[in-house]
């Protein structure tokens, strides 16, 4: 069974939201038809359709998006040609265009001991499918594309950057690093995981670990767990393969950099279950403090069920206040704590 086809308006729509950044280009119409033309072509069954495709079909057009501003802001710095802007486009669309059943950690963690290396062994070949074969299939379609547009829109080395790029974009799940003097690699790299901080994205993660994604709670927990990759993610890399934008996270590209800034501060700042949490990736604290001094003492054992739901929760970061350590939740956190001195 193949997942249903978008409408050609919903699928125009995704395409033309994706490339905003060059809306006011005098190449837009051109970067639209191709990335519109690539991506009807791929909506098919084996591909983007298949229902063992790691992610919904907003995946694709969300990384698009990310590597848009990416290539929009490399173009405007002067270090991206039109070409180079192409490409990157391409890479995006077309980097997942291979399925392979996804071998969740959950499924693993679930797995009886027999059932344990067999999962083991698909989740790393399953990997290397998907790259390789997908490269394969990336040459296809481009081809398919020069053809249908009567015209070379990409050359053979260009064709072959690409597949080079999609040969190796989910290494870092093989535990080998994506090398720095592989530019469009590193972005592509970046544009795809910022994926894993989006609501969809995060939606998406609980559904395929058949958790509610409407659940704010459970969102919540994932975005922390999701981030948490994104460090593991960097201890891949020593001090020669940076620039790094920071001291903790994988990024190398600004621009993506910057993508994550925003997306986490949305996740940050928006209420999402009455309570104004602060994610802090770094120190992995979560502060809450409740304005009308319910559930404080340090011996209430309800506060992590009520705190959610209690409207006047509010984060608190004085140093001046104290704070009182419950238990950590399912060791996501380092430890949760709610201040007890501002009563
Ligand atoms: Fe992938
Ligand atoms: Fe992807």
């Amino acid at each position: 069974m193949s997942l249903p086809k978008p409408s050609d308006q919903m699928r125009h729509n995704l395409i033309m939201d994706a490339l905003m950044p060059f809306k006011n280009d005098n190449f837009f119409d051109e970067l639209s038809s191709i990335c519109e033309r690539l991506f009807e072509m791929e909506l098919n069954e084996d591909q983007l359709l298949n229902e063992n495709s790691d992610n919904p079909i907003e995946h694709h057009t969300t990384v698009l998006a990310h590597m848009a501003e990416i290539a929009k802001n490399e173009f405007d710095k002067g270090r991206f040609n039109l070409d180079q802007v192409k490409q990157a486009l391409a890479v995006a669309i077309l980097h997942d265009i291979c399925p392979v059943r996804k071998i969740t950690e959950g499924m693993i963690k679930e797995a009886s001991p027999e059932q344990l290396y067999n999962l083991k062994r698909e989740r790393d070949s399953s990997v290397l499918v998907h790259m390789e074969k997908g490269a394969e299939m990336a040459r296809k379609k481009l081809l398919g594309l020069n053809k249908s547009f009567m015209r070379e829109v990409f050359k053979e080395q260009e064709i072959d950057l690409i597949c080079n790029v999609i040969l190796i974009h989910d290494n870092p799940k093989r535990n080998l690093k994506i090398p720095k003097n592989n530019s469009m690699a590193v972005m592509l790299r970046e544009a795809d995981r910022l994926w894993m901080v989006t609501l969809e994205g995060v939606c998406a993660d609980l559904d395929r670990s058949h958790k509610d994604p409407k659940d704010y709670k459970a969102q919540f927990k994932q975005v922390v767990k999701n981030m948490k990759r994104f460090k593991e993610e960097r201890k891949l890399y020593c001090d020669q393969d940076g620039p790094f934008c920071d001291d903790v996270l994988f990024f190398r590209n600004p621009t993506a950099k910057n993508i994550f800034d925003i997306l986490h501060s949305c996740w940050s700042k928006e209420c999402r279950f009455c309570v104004n949490f602060e994610i802090d990736y770094d120190i992995e604290l979560v502060l809450f403090y409740c304005r009308k001094g319910c559930f404080t003492g340090a011996d209430d054992g309800n506060f992590a069920d009520q705190a959610p739901f209690c409207q006047d929760f509010i984060l608190d970061n004085r140093p001046e206040s104290r704070w009182t350590k419950i238990s950590p939740v399912e060791n996501l956190y380092d430890e949760y704590l709610v201040c007890s001195s501002i009563l």
